[in-house]
């Protein structure tokens, strides 16, 4: 797998680190009626406000710069333009146009994301790609369109073909469009071992999307960590600048509204499980694409995703993805940690807890010992949470009382002197 993903480069020079952003999924999901949730329904009211929020409140300057549209933006009837033929937004939703929306989004700093579908309707059942590719990308590349989500729901035969499409017609459209491929979710089950990884690159796929889609609560954010915890060793090698694994959405500062398997007006999970999200998500390499709604986010959960530390992590150049190097998803304590190009090494001792364990609830010290992450002498440890330096130790560093369900996040830095020859 090494020398296969090494030998074929990206597409082009897009996404060189995980790419970071916004997306309406998680929260609004298909909401399109407008007339009863006009700031919350899918439309360019919403997705207007939220680029507004993304670039007031500091995101875009972090790094966070796409807005993306998900699904359910594409007018239904007629499926596509009668003159043009070409895909069209709901008009009720979207009276000014995407290529408006893309501008907008341009003005603001932002990058535009879109979505569409390998398959002839998208997962919600919307007008999608499958032979049209050349005519979409061209279509999203004359709206200003960066990224875009391609998703499946159709015949697992297109995929192969279709996708392989897509990534050319991107590729020939003139704009550098990061390509975002859903495949590996609908194929091979959640075996990663099975996944063609070369394949995607080949095709041009920037990141792809793995396993399950995540919901608004703590047993599906902790599935999706189980499962890369799980396949590392499968997934680690074909991860690097230029396509990336994506876990899906964060949470952070997600407040539910009913639609996404969360308790309307509740956290979709609480700030220690934010903050573990974020330190194996950036420890994965996965891209950070915030699933919340900006305009209304809580204080705590903006500055875990403002935490200039924990995104150079995630943003690091090397580009080398982490993984966990505790053996079992049934260990209530585990170490994760990622390579970083400065020779550091970033660490989440992550505290699971064990459902039937007397003490499941509650905080624990965890020790690290820095020969597990090839480190030896003397070790700087950096506290990601704090942003402060803990101190010199050698041999191990002991993290106390890690919240249930939270992790403390590192960063370590080796000072023993290189040996002379
Ligand atoms: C699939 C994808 C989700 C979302 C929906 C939209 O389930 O995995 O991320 O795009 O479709 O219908």
């Amino acid at each position: 797998m090494l020398a296969l993903v090494g030998g074929v480069s990206a597409r082009n020079s897009l996404a060189r680190t995980p790419p970071m952003g916004w997306m309406s999924w998680e929260i609004f999901r298909c909401d399109i009626n407008c007339k009863v949730d006009p700031e919350n329904c899918i439309g360019e009211h919403m997705y207007k406000g939220q680029a507004d929020a993304l670039k007031a409140g500091g995101f875009v300057a972090a790094g966070y710069t796409g807005i993306h549209l998900d699904d359910c933006w594409e007018e239904k009837k007629p499926p596509r333009d009668p003159t043009t033929g070409r895909l069209h937004p709901n008009a009720t939703r979207f009276p000014s146009g995407l290529k408006a929306l893309g501008d907008y989004m341009h003005e603001n700093g932002a990058t535009f994301g879109l979505y569409t579908a390998e398959s002839p309707s998208t997962c919600g059942g919307y007008p999608a790609s499958s032979n049209n590719e050349v005519l979409d990308a061209k279509t999203f590349a004359e709206w200003g369109v960066d990224y875009l989500k391609v998703d499946g729901c159709g015949p697992a035969s297109y995929y192969k073909g279709g996708y392989k499409a897509m990534g050319a017609a991107l590729e020939a459209s003139g704009r550098d469009i990061v390509y975002s491929c859903s495949w590996p979710a609908y194929i091979n089950g959640e075996n990663e071992t099975l996944q063609p990884f070369g394949e995607f690159i080949n095709d041009g796929c920037n990141l792809w999307r793995n396993y399950r889609d995540i919901q608004c609560n703590w047993n599906s954010l902790s599935g999706i960590i189980d499962h890369w915890g799980d396949f590392g060793e499968a997934l680690v090698p074909a991860a690097g600048p230029g396509h990336w694994h994506d876990m899906d959405m964060l949470l952070i500062g997600a407040i539910s509204q009913g639609r996404d398997g969360g308790q309307a007006g509740k956290r979709c999970v609480t700030l220690e499980e934010e903050k573990t999200q974020m330190a194996i998500w950036a420890i994965s390499a996965s891209p950070l694409i915030m699933g919340n709604d900006l305009r209304h986010i809580a204080d705590d959960s903006k500055a875990i995703l403002l935490n200039e530390q924990a995104i150079a992590v995630s943003q690091d150049p090397l580009g080398q993805m982490g993984r966990r190097r505790s053996p079992s998803k049934t260990d209530s304590q585990q170490l994760w940690s990622r390579n970083l190009a400065n020779g550091d090494v970033a660490v989440a001792l992550y505290n699971k807890g064990l459902g039937q364990d007397p003490g499941a609830s509650s905080s624990t010290d965890i020790t690290i010992t820095f020969a597990d992450v090839n480190l030896f002498g003397s070790v700087s440890v950096y506290d990601i949470w704090s942003q402060s330096k803990i101190g010199n130790f050698s041999g191990s560093f002991t993290a106390k009382a890690v919240p249930h369900h939270g992790s403390a996040f590192l960063r370590l830095t080796g000072t023993k002197p290189r040996q002379q020859h």
